[in-house]
């Protein structure tokens, strides 16, 4: 593993913090790490991203321990990779924690519209990138619609590789198929996502740093479900299970894709219909691994990645989890004390968890949160909703439409965020973000 600090630029997490982080990467990856080797640098090298001096370190750490794998922590430019793979040869891959990230999510995906997903994400990295060395990979992938799944551990060369020969016209006529594919499959979710709007089922969304047990809190919670879980959704969409709250309301909860920091954004974008969905739940669960020595770097590259993705004016309600990890109840409170309005639990033990369903359950019916809100005629079903679901205090229709002040039970505050007024402007409200954080 290679990991630079480059002086000048904030990172969220320290060089060996991220470079443990990248090993756990690798590992999930299939890959044993034997090494790694560092620098401090103003800027990257524009050919090589490290020294001349480093690279010789590098090489020597590669022939000692009969590496396959070079693994750099930031995503190198196509340049960077040529001659990194012509100054290595043949025998030595050359990877960046994109790449890596990807490959995992590859491994991964478990819905078929993310192994479509991320194989298009894994083709417009590759397409600039274009070497021999990448070409085996991308025929790979390639035979058959979904299967980036089989990718396979990033450090393995099957047989025969010199032989395939994928240009870049087939490259681009397969991501243009892959393009269409996910039209089909995004058109079928959007039907499904129209009826759970219309059953009015409120929406919950898991999201979370990487690890930090959104998983297995889905399962505890699907597990306290007394409804079985509705088969439909089980089948088309496996992580998303409905719940029974406090006082007998449903809630749909669903997973979503683990956070990380220096998330490619090549994958934010191969992701944002799947993190558009985050984007109309009406109710974030931001889950936390307390125990985690860098909590808050973690946190905050999860708020950061809900900004980026349009999920900033989400409620948010934060989930403390792992806390049967806590040596002793005075780590509990420290915890706590950074995270004030959150709630504690432990997804594994469930100890705290009736009470997070007791406040899901006030934040989606109980909590009436005061709004103005400006909407056009054509909302009508909006305006009809807040007269019927909302206490509205004050209405002056104009010539477009229609000011409404008032309040809204919090489950709803989400669907009217493209219309909120603040006082004296017209801006669209994001001040929820991380009101309970
Ligand atoms: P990604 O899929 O990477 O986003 O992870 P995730 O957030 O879904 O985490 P997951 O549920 O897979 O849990 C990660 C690890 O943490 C697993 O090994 C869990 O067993 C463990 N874990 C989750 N919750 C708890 C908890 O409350 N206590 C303890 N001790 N371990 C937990």
């Amino acid at each position: 593993m290679v990991g630079v600090s480059l002086r000048g630029k904030p990172q969220l997490l320290p060089l060996e913090e991220s470079l443990t982080e990248l090993a756990r990467l690798a590992e999930t990856a299939g890959l044993e790490v034997v090494g790694e080797a560092t620098q401090r640098l103003d800027r990257p090298y524009p050919k090589t991203f490290v020294g001349p001096g480093k690279l010789e370190e590098i090489k020597a750490l590669v022939e000692e321990f009969q590496a396959d794998v070079v693994i750099f922590d930031d995503e190198l430019s196509p340049r960077h990779l040529r001659e990194l793979e012509n100054y290595f040869g043949q025998k030595v891959r050359i990877l960046d924690r994109t790449a890596l990230i990807l490959d995992i999510f590859a491994q991964h995906a478990r819905t078929r519209e993310g192994a479509l997903q991320v194989e298009l994400a894994q083709y417009e990295y590759r397409l600039p990138r274009l070497t021999r060395a990448w070409t085996h990979l991308a025929r790979q992938t390639g035979g058959g619609g979904g299967r980036a799944g089989r990718m396979g551990g990033v450090g393995l060369r099957g047989p025969g590789e010199r032989q395939l020969e994928v240009d870049r016209r087939d490259i681009r006529r397969r991501m243009a198929n892959l393009r269409r594919e996910l039209e089909k499959v995004r058109a079928h979710r959007q039907r499904h996502r129209a009826r759970r709007r219309k059953n009015r089922l409120p929406v919950v969304a898991l999201v979370g740093y990487t690890n930090a047990g959104k998983s297995t809190l889905l399962n505890r919670l699907a597990a306290a479900d007394v409804y079985v879980a509705d088969q439909l959704f089980a089948t088309l969409d496996p992580t998303t299970r409905r719940v029974e709250l406090p006082g007998g309301h449903l809630a749909l909860f669903t997973d979503t894709v683990g956070f990380i920091q220096k998330l490619p954004t090549s994958l934010v974008a191969a992701f944002r219909a799947t993190l558009e969905e985050i984007a109309e739940a009406d109710l974030l669960l931001h889950v936390v691994d307390i125990t985690h020595p860098h909590v808050s770097a973690q946190a905050e590259a999860v708020l950061r990645t809900l900004d980026d993705i349009g999920a900033g004016h989400i409620p948010v309600l934060t989930v403390l989890n792992k806390i049967d990890l806590l040596p002793s109840p005075e780590a509990a409170s420290a915890a706590l004390a950074s995270f004030p309005r959150a709630v504690a639990i432990s997804a594994l033990t469930g100890e705290g968890v009736p009470r997070l369903l007791q406040k899901v359950g006030e934040r989606l019916y109980e909590t009436y949160e005061p709004v103005t809100v400006e909407l056009p005629y054509e909302e009508g079903g909006l305006i009809a909703l807040f007269h019927e679901m909302g206490q509205v205090e004050e209405a002056q229709h104009h010539r477009g439409g229609v000011r409404i002040r008032g309040r809204l039970p919090g489950r709803l505050v989400a669907r009217y965020a493209p219309f909120v007024v603040r006082e004296g402007g017209q801006t669209p409200s994001d001040e929820e973000g991380e009101s309970d954080a």
